[in-house]
């Protein structure tokens, strides 16, 4: 038997707009995220543009990736710039102790991490070395990357062949300076995120978005710590904080940690414990909102999940240091659910980065060495929900809507959101579910509309996923909506994402 809901939106009640940034991705040198994933070399039989593998950029290009954050993670904090710049065969080795353990050659460096962004058409997000680089080692890459005219570091990038500075918007101050990036306490790295952003300078006219590593989940005590630090010192007598925003990492997973569960194999309350999970991020991000807005009342800094994802044990017979996982249904409701809590805190969070872009964690496209490549269902939330990218959002309300009891708690059955972008509005919903259909009615409130397009991602059972034998299992399907009058109705299948395109009808 089916359960029912309802919901209102209210099409002409404006509220934030949604950042595109919020679809951004993150890039490590982890596993075979760079090296097989995005970077093949330049001898490689398998398409390729400069060495970076064609259907991967193919398959990102359809999703408008806006930002790529590199090269780490935990990696940043041992990565040094200058050993990935020059002729990639005097290039000097190092090991990868975080992942793996295994020798890193550096012959994906910074021209070719910008020629990839450049392919993708993203805007670099670089996350500088604080736990083990110097000051003048991260001021340097700045000046490396940004820099015209005649600079030490200005004339070392031409010498290796790039006459012209990039663009680079966003700057990470470390990564997880509580964990692999330092094991520092929150004061001491607030004093020296403060050191690092005052030696990353704005050249010419390139100006860093400068984001200083933050807390881990709800560790709202180290979000106060670098609120403070702005807040008594950063502005240096200036309007503009010495760094402008601050970021947490969120994974998600059945409530047994990271790094424990199937991607694929797992119980009806492992599921809905991980939907669970997924649906706190919502209470993660409004703490640290109330922390930053009792510092910084006018908003003058961002808030930025740069790494979001779901963690599951790596797949049989792969190395556990290179976090390769398969991904389901399952995954794309937690997407689903994320994506719809970003945009409700679009006022302040301003990027997030989901963790990674191929073949790590909950992953966009997972390849093989022989060419093969799958969309994830993963990727295909990402592809129906590009329509919020930079869309204003409008409020949705579930009334009515079901809950499902786990443990002494409960998950909600639906999650959704709205947004309007020119005569366009876009509605995600997603259907928790495993055990029945959903009939949904949608109030649609202030605009007369049409329905443009409507799709559903599902399959049989939550923990279905794509690989080369079936690559399309899961992908989206037209959905049958009946609009009549100002109500929209659909009914769902169990544990699905539907969105519905509506066109805006003048008057
Ligand atoms: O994304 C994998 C790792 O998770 C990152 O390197 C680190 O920042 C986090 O702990």
């Amino acid at each position: 038997m089916s359960r029912t809901a309802r919901a209102v939106i209210d099409l002409d009640v404006t509220g934030d707009v949604i950042s595109r940034h919020l679809y951004g991705h993150f890039a490590e040198h982890l596993g075979r995220c760079i090296y097989g994933g995005f970077w093949v070399g330049e001898d490689s039989e398998l398409p390729h543009t400069d060495g970076i593998r064609q259907d991967v950029v193919d398959a990102l290009r359809a999703l408008e990736v806006p930002n790529l954050r590199w090269p780490g993670g935990c990696f940043a904090d041992e990565y040094h710039w200058r050993d990935g710049i020059g002729p990639r065969e005097d290039r000097p080795t190092m090991v990868n102790t975080h992942w793996g353990d295994v020798v890193e050659d550096n012959s994906f460096g910074t021209h070719e991490f910008m020629r990839l962004c450049e392919l993708l058409e993203a805007d670099p997000y670089i996350a500088g070395n604080l736990g083990s680089g110097t000051v003048r080692e991260m001021s340097e890459w700045v000046e490396y990357l940004t820099r015209d005219g005649d600079s030490p570091m200005a004339r070392l990038r031409r010498e290796n062949g790039r006459a012209e500075p990039w663009r680079v918007p966003f700057w990470g101050l470390g990564n997880e300076a509580w964990g692999c990036g330092g094991t520092m306490s929150a004061r001491h790295y607030a004093d020296e995120a403060r050191r690092y952003a005052t030696y990353c300078k704005d050249h010419g006219d390139n100006r860093l978005y400068r984001i200083a590593a933050g807390a881990a989940d709800d560790d709202l005590r180290w979000t106060r710590a670098l609120m403070e630090a702005v807040a008594c010192l950063g502005c240096g007598g200036s309007d503009r904080p010495v760094f402008q925003a601050v970021s947490f990492h969120y994974y998600t997973h059945s409530g047994e940690g990271i790094n424990t569960v199937s991607a694929t194999d797992f119980t009806d309350e492992q599921y809905l414990r991980t939907l669970a999970h997924a649906f706190a991020v919502e209470r993660v991000i409004a703490g640290h909102v109330a922390v930053m807005d009792a510092y910084d009342p006018d908003g003058r800094l961002g808030l930025v999940c740069d790494e979001w994802g779901t963690w599951w044990s790596v797949e049989p017979g792969t190395n556990p240091g290179f976090l390769y996982q398969q991904n389901t249904v399952r995954d794309a409701l937690v997407a689903g659910v994320h994506l719809d809590v970003f945009h409700r805190h679009a006022r302040r969070l301003t990027m997030a980065n989901i963790a990674q872009t191929v073949n790590v964690l909950q992953a966009m496209v997972l390849t093989d060495d022989d060419g093969g490549l799958v969309l994830t269902p993963t990727y295909h939330v990402f592809e129906m929900n590009k329509g919020h990218q930079d869309a204003t959002a409008v409020p949705t309300h579930l009334v009515d809507a079901p809950a499902l009891a786990v443990d002494d708690s409960s998950v909600p059955a639906v999650s959704m959101s709205a947004s309007v972008r020119g005569g366009t509005a876009l509605v995600s919903v997603t259907h928790t579910a495993a055990d029945a259909p959903l009939d949904l009615a949608i109030d649609l409130r202030g605009r007369a509309v049409t329905v443009r397009r409507a799709r559903v991602l599902t399959a049989d059972s939550a923990a279905a996923f794509n690989d080369a034998q079936a690559p399309d299992r899961v992908a989206p399907r037209p959905l049958d909506v009946a609009l009549e009058g100002g109500l929209l109705r659909l009914t769902l299948r169990p544990h699905a994402f539907a969105t519905i395109e509506l066109e805006l009808r003048e008057g």
